[in-house]
Formats: structure tokens, sequence, C-alpha cells
């Protein structure tokens, strides 16, 4: 007998069905609520509504633990490789020896971009940054491929516009940075490996015989494991949102980058490694700045501690605080901010206004720290977001249009002025 729960309006009796997820979550169904009570139910920023059902990824926020399709981020994050996680992510299951070949090289064939890029990218000034650049030249892909455009596109399309999005994010990054440091672009090595061919785009100067470190690809690619998708978060709901007009997935993409931008979601890497560099121009006084955290009064948030789900640690964060150590270590990286940021978490973690709100260090807070520590310019992390995040994207683009789900489309509660006849302000 399925559970139902009883709401009881005006002394009128309401039943709803409660759906119970394979993980034990439990949701009450209001599929029908308005048109059964003439209520909506209102939940502003979502904090308590679930906006469909899916089989990607599981986080439990109490207990910090993440999954990607059953498997925990730590075994995936230790033992597979980036490529391997957007295959299981978006296919629903790892891939065999043979399916991962052909995999990797229907992608490794796809990496050129049209040589018209260079025109749009040609008309950003070096002053850009690099997520409106990239939002731009991954939208721009709607033009080079306009059957994409087709919202009943069969399957073999949409198998191509996937391997192109994972073949030319990469190049489109490189790119962008290219063009805020005023260099040459790079084409795409395709003799090395996914992290190693973005790294070599990135950072090959003209006529140099770059040599990609493995440290730093290894840990590149562990990274992008670690930000590869994260259930209904801001910008994934965005794509879903955006696609479910059955926009194109190159353009529902390119919103999602646009909306991990906010300083508040993904931009966050960027605004922690901001604000540990401005505690250490302060001389460091880090209790201050927890103080201003604290006050109400002061818009100052601690950057990277705080997640809408997660109220223990983020597990992400633990893996990459220990990837953060043993890359500096290998590197010989001496960073006085790391420094820094253990202090402020080791304090912030026994400060009563931190455990009360249950605020954790979350993926941002060291992400941004070994960042720096391979190389990457601050103004890129999100981008290196961006590439971590877009298989996630993918897989939920394609798990919202396989379910046929119907476009997204809430309602709300009006307070504005009432009905009043039309009167001219001033005599015409
Ligand atoms: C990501 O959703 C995802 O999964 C996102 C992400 C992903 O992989 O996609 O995990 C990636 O976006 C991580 C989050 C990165 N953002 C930051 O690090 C920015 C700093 N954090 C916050 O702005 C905040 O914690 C949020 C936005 C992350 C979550 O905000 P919520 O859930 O809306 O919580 P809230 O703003 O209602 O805060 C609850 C209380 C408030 O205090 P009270 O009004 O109860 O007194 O906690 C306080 C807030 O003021 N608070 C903070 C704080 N975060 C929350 N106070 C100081 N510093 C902070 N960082």
């Amino acid at each position: 007998m399925s559970k139902t729960v009883e709401i009881i309006i005006d002394n009128k009796s309401y039943t709803f069905p409660v759906i119970e997820g394979s993980e034990k979550e439990l949701a009450i169904d209001i599929s029908d609520l308005r048109e059964k009570t003439g209520y909506i139910t209102l939940d502003i920023g979502y904090k308590n509504t679930g906006a469909t059902k899916s089989a990607i990824t599981y986080l439990d926020g109490d207990n910090g633990i993440l999954h990607y399709r059953g498997y925990p981020i730590e075994e995936l994050a230790e033992k597979s490789n980036f490529l391997e996680v957007a295959y299981l992510l978006i296919f629903g299951k790892l891939p065999t020896k043979s399916e991962f070949d052909k995999w990797n090289a229907d992608i490794t064939r796809r990496t050129m971009v049209h040589e018209d890029i260079k025109k749009i990218l040609d008309g950003f000034p070096s002053t850009s940054h690099p997520m409106g650049v990239l939002s731009s030249l991954f939208c721009a892909q709607t033009a080079f491929y306009p059957e994409s455009l087709n919202p009943n596109r069969p399957a073999d399309g949409v198998y191509l516009s996937i391997i192109r999005s994972l073949a030319k994010m990469p190049t489109f990054a490189a790119w962008a940075y290219k063009n805020a440091v005023g260099h040459p672009v790079n084409y795409p090595d395709n003799k090395l490996d996914y992290t190693s061919r973005f790294l070599k785009m990135m950072f090959a100067m003209p006529g140099e015989d770059y040599e990609v470190n493995p440290v730093i690809a290894n840990a590149l690619d562990k990274l992008l494991i670690l930000h590869a998708d994260h259930e209904q978060n801001c910008s994934t709901s965005t794509v879903r949102i955006v696609g479910s007009s059955k926009a194109s997935i190159y353009s529902s993409i390119s919103a999602g980058i646009n909306a991990l931008w906010g300083p508040l979601h993904g931009g966050a890497n960027q605004e922690v490694i901001v604000m540990l560099e401005n505690i250490r121009n302060d001389g460091g006084n880090i209790d201050k700045w927890i103080a201003k955290a604290k006050d109400k009064n002061d818009p100052f948030r601690l950057m990277g501690f705080g997640h809408r789900v997660y109220k223990n640690f983020d597990p992400r964060a633990k893996i990459i605080k220990k990837a953060a150590d043993s890359v500096l270590r290998d590197l010989g990286v001496q960073d006085p901010v790391l420094d820094i940021a253990m202090k402020l978490e080791e304090i912030a973690l026994k400060d009563s206004y931190f455990v009360e709100r249950k605020l954790y260090p979350n993926v941002d807070f060291y992400s941004g720290i070994i960042y720096r520590a391979l190389g990457i310019p601050v103004d890129m992390f999100t981008v290196m977001f961006a590439m971590g995040r877009l298989p996630g994207w993918i897989a939920q683009w394609m798990e919202m249009r396989n379910n046929n789900e119907p476009i997204g489309r809430p309602r709300q509660i009006y307070t504005g002025e009432v009905s009043k006849p039309y009167v001219p302000i001033y005599e015409r």
C-alpha cells in the first residue's frame, strides 16, 4: 500500500501520494495540488522543493555523502579518470575497454573548432572575463551546427552534440585564457590525453616544446571528476529548465555556464582566493574577518563556507584538501594563503556561529588553492569548474529530455497593485 499524506484546508481533506527514492528520500507529490485545492506552495529558493526525479547523482548533506550513479566519489576520484566518469554520468554505466576507447577516440577527433570561432574570439577585449567568453563560444556552436537546433534530433545526432561539447570545451576554455593574456591560441595536440591536451593549449608558448607535468595533469583530472555533477544545483537546474523549452543542448549549457559564474555558486572558488589574499594583505587578522562574516550588517560572507545541502563536510572539500597538500609538496610550492585557509577553517569550525548554522568548507574552499598551485590564473578557476561540470550538465539535460519532462514554469504569489482604471499622469 503506497504511503499518502492528508492536508486539511477549510475543513476539507485532501490526500496526496508520497514518493520514496532508492536512497529512502521522501517527497509529497503535489503535482495536482492547485487543481484539487486552488492553492500553490511557496518555497523561495526551492530549499524544500524537488524539481524532478533523477538517477544520476545522490548526495546526503547531513552525512557528507556523494555518489555518481551509485559509485562513491572517493573511489571514483582515486581510481577512475575524468572521461570515464563523464561516460558513467551520461550513459549510466562504466564503459567497457572498447566502449571507452571509442568514446575517447570520438572526443579526441573533434577537439578542433571552426576557424571562424577566432573571429568571435577577436571581438572580445583581453579584459573580458573568461566565463563570458566561454559561454559565448559554447553557444556559438548553434551557428556552426544548426542541425543541433532540431528538438527532435535522432539519437546519433544528439550523441554527436555530446561529443562536440566535451571535445571543444577545453579548446574554448584555453582560447578564452589566451585571449585574456594576449597570446596566440594553440591548437589541440591529439597525441595527448584529455587533461594534458588542455594544459598544453593553455600554457604552451609559440615554438615552445611544452612538456605537461604529470603531477599537474593528474591533479587536474581528479579536480574535474570532483566537479562533474552535483544533482539539482543552481547551474544544473538552469540547464534543465532552459532545455525543457526544447532549446538546444549548446544553448542550455551556455545558460548553465552563466549561472555557474555567480559568486555564490561556481564563482566562489575565485572569491575564496580573493578573500584569502585580502586577509593576508590585511596582516592575516583572521578573527577580524570571521567577525565580519558573522555581522548581519556586513555583506561579507566567508567564501567557500556553507552549502545549501551539505550540513556536514563537503566530501569533495576533504579530497581536494588532501590533494592540495600532496600537489604543493610534489611541486615544492609554499603558498601562504594555504596556511591562512587552514587557520580560517580551524577557527571557523570551533565558532558557534558557524557550528549552529552547520557551515563547513565546501568544494570551492580548497579548489582555488590547488588551481593556483597548478599555475591556473584566478580568472580561470570558474572555467575549470565549468569544464568539470560539463558531463553532469549533459547527463541531466539528457535525462530531462529522455523523460519527456514538461516545460518548467513555476507559479507565483502576486503582491503588486490590484486592478485600477488607467488615468494619465499628465495632460497630453
Ligand atoms: C557551490 O548547490 C550546489 O551543489 C552548489 C555546488 C555544486 O557543486 O554545484 O556545491 C557548488 O556553489 C558551493 C557553494 C559556493 N558558495 C560559497 O562558498 C559562497 C559562500 N556561501 C554562502 O553564500 C551560502 O552558504 C550558500 C549560498 C552556499 C548557501 O546559502 P543558503 O543555503 O541559501 O543559506 P543561507 O544564505 O540561508 O544561510 C543560512 C545562514 C544565514 O544566517 P542567518 O540568517 O540564519 O543568521 O547561514 C549564514 C547566512 O547569513 N551563512 C553564512 C555563510 N553561508 C551562510 N554566513 C557567513 N559566511 C557564509 N559563507
